[in-house]
């Protein structure tokens, strides 16, 4: 313990010994120094919970099977839960925090499904319910919504906020491999999982931008209700394409004011070399942020991994520890939140397809062509501005669609 910080300790406890919840303790011991003096106390992990036991290993003794210890234990004044799922975490952290203490997740499945109720709890018992590490990993995305942003109505969030398919659509456009090929490469790599549906269908992402566009409504956006495609359909032809129009592909999830809501989709989009999020590649993410006031501001960085997601719970835990006794105001009714039609934005399109460009024209009027010489049995264009529901009625009037990408 350094001179001059009080010899007084903040004890917390970790449930869930995982990927991220070890790295919480890693974090911890690695800095701790320097923790003591942002939090004017020391911190120590008093409990970890989990089903294993983790015999020989250092933290052995620390670890607990029954969450009510952790509850029951005055001493415990803030909980990391780093377990991942919305069942048990959320028996547990309604637990914690009805037992007066600060929370603070990893989780965006439970965020996403139970946070405006959880922040609910939290305030009618003086706690506080953190989770900056559910969206963008170690980017600080959260909190500068949440304070750093206030002055302005946000217009726009755009993110690149699911790391492994990034990385498939960034290899998918340096070496023109097909989608399967790099699934397989990621998957042995670690950065897919065995089953992968929930990152390359674009649920993670749905998730993340449920949780973002909440905090900027103010009120309960429903993952369920957000329009989502993943990748899983791009092919190395899109790429062809995308690169023939000095573009790339990436999967964005997207949240525009539309009126008093806004419209949230998940989507591969085409976007162009001026796009900030242009550059973002591999497993790295980005949030874009558009403000009335602000204008545009852009966050970077680690999305996911054991250390960065770690030290944005770290952060949190030292937030957490700064304001015991003391509930820090967070908007974010439990009222949902309808959003806008997804069929009524919109956008132009890069559309290929197998007909004639006399038929092409014949429905959707004048569009740009994309030669690809290499596929010479289809034809590539982009459409002018169209909302949604005109385009999908001139795809299925045109028939014969192989493909079609939104730009951005
Ligand atoms: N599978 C997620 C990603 C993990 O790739 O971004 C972090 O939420």
């Amino acid at each position: 313990m350094n001179k001059g910080v009080k010899e007084i300790m903040i004890k917390i406890a970790v449930m869930g010994y995982g990927t991220i919840g070890s790295g919480v303790v890693q974090v911890i011991e690695t800095n701790q120094d320097s923790l003591c003096k942002k939090i004017g106390e020391g911190l120590e992990v008093k409990y970890i919970l989990d089903l294993r036991d983790f015999e020989g290993d250092p933290i052995q003794s620390k670890v607990v099977h029954d969450y009510q210890i952790i509850a029951d234990d005055p001493e415990v004044a803030v909980v990391v839960e780093s377990m991942g799922g919305v069942e048990p975490a959320c028996t547990f952290v309604k637990a914690m925090l009805e037992a007066g203490k600060s929370v603070t997740t990893s989780n965006k499945a439970l965020v996403a499904a139970h946070g405006a109720e959880l922040i609910a709890i939290a305030k009618q018992k003086n706690v506080n319910f953190m989770f900056e590490a559910s969206v963008g990993g170690g980017i600080p995305i959260i909190r500068a919504l949440n304070s750093c942003l206030t002055a302005d109505r946000i217009e726009e969030i755009s993110g690149i906020v699911n790391g492994t398919t990034n990385y498939m659509m960034t290899r998918m456009a340096e070496e023109g491999c097909d989608f399967e090929e790099v699934l397989k490469d990621a998957q042995e790599k670690g950065y897919a999982e065995k089953d992968p549906t929930a990152d390359i269908e674009g649920h993670d992402a749905g998730r993340k931008i449920a949780i973002l566009t909440s905090l900027i409504a103010g009120q309960q956006v429903d993952f369920e209700d957000v329009y989502t495609e993943g990748i899983s359909k791009i092919t190395a032809a899109d790429i062809l394409y995308a690169k023939q129009m000095g573009r790339v592909i990436k999967l964005l999830a997207t949240s525009k004011q539309a009126g008093d809501t806004y419209t949230v989709m998940v989507a591969p989009f085409l976007l162009p070399k001026e796009h900030p999020l242009y550059t973002v590649n591999g497993v790295f993410n980005a949030v874009f942020v558009r403000g009335n006031m602000l204008g545009d501001a852009m966050f970077y960085g680690s999305g996911a991994g054991s250390l960065p997601t770690a030290s944005a719970v770290v952060a949190d835990v030292v937030e957490l520890a700064k304001h015991i006794g003391k509930h820090i105001e967070l908007e974010w009714r439990p009222q949902k939140l309808e959003i806008a039609d997804y069929k009524q934005q919109s956008a132009r399109f890069f559309v290929r397809a197998k007909a004639e460009p006399s038929a092409v024209e014949k429905v959707f009027g004048a569009v740009t062509y994309i030669d690809v010489p290499q596929l010479n049995e289809e034809v590539g264009f982009i459409t002018s501005e169209l909302k949604e529901a005109d385009f999908e009625q001139k795809a299925a009037e045109l028939g014969s669609v192989i493909q079609r990408i939104r730009f951005h």
